[in-house]
């Protein structure tokens, strides 16, 4: 089973297809992760994608198409994976497609994550994670028990993400709104784009998610 997650972000796509791995045994592939890490190491990619991760721009589609394209080969990814941030324009979701049918894969489920956009500064600036087994956290939503340390590894490396200030944010929301939106229409007319409640709890939105897919 191959499934797209699409949200704004903070949405909750990251947090849900962490869920979904472990319930289902699929792979997140995550765009968004893959150019931090390409960001951290220096590596070409991350050259070009670094200052306009940091402005809430988007990346070029090819580099993005070329990542998404050469991970899906990969052996951990016959049993299913979770796009999580790709694809994010109908350029990406076209050529998404065409990868798709040359490699004779296809999508299952297209699940749009609906939030009030209001939530969203709250969630993504209070937001951290663990920066050695990569756990996330929220000040208010998901804090860790002992203040500075990782519930899962007992680590003290706890990190905002750059992108994750206010003005940021901002950005990347308009760039949603404008960008990624006009998705919904593209996978609604090929009748497999499904919807949940993003403003649920973490719980209950894995609810509605394993609903889905398990139907
Ligand atoms: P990316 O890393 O994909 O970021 P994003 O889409 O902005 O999404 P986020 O990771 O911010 O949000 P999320 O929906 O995963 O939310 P989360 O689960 O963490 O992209 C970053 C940048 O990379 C882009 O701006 C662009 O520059 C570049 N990029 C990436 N992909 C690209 C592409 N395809 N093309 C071009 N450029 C690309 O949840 C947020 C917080 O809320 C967490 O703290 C969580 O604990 C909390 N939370 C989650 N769910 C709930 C809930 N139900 N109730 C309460 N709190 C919740």
């Amino acid at each position: 089973m191959n499934i797209i997650l699409l949200g704004a972000p903070g949405a909750g796509k990251g947090t849900q297809a962490k869920m979904l791995e472990d319930k289902f045994g699929l792979v997140q592939l995550s765009t968004g992760d893959m150019l931090r890490a390409a960001v951290a190491a220096g590596t070409e990619v991350g050259k070009v994608a670094k200052d306009l991760m940091e402005a809430g721009e988007l990346v070029p589609d090819e580099v993005v198409v070329g990542i998404i394209s050469d991970r899906v080969d990969e052996e951990d990814c016959k049993g299913g994976f979770i796009l999580d941030g790709f694809p994010r324009n109908t350029a990406q979701a076209e050529a998404l497609d065409a990868m798709l049918e040359e490699k004779g894969l296809s999508l299952q489920h297209v699940i749009e994550m609906k939030v009030n956009p209001d939530i969203l500064v709250e969630r993504i600036t209070g937001r951290f994670s663990c920066g050695d087994c990569g756990a996330g956290y929220h000040d208010i939503y998901k804090p860790v028990s002992k203040e500075g340390t990782c519930d899962e590894c007992g680590s003290t490396n706890l990190n905002r993400r750059k992108d994750d200030n206010e003005e940021t944010v901002r950005s990347r929301l308009e760039v949603y709104s404008n960008e990624t939106e006009p998705l919904l229409p593209y996978y609604q007319g090929k009748g497999i784009l499904r919807q949940v409640d993003g403003m649920a709890s973490m719980d209950a939105v894995a609810e509605e998610l394993n609903a889905i897919l398990s139907a």
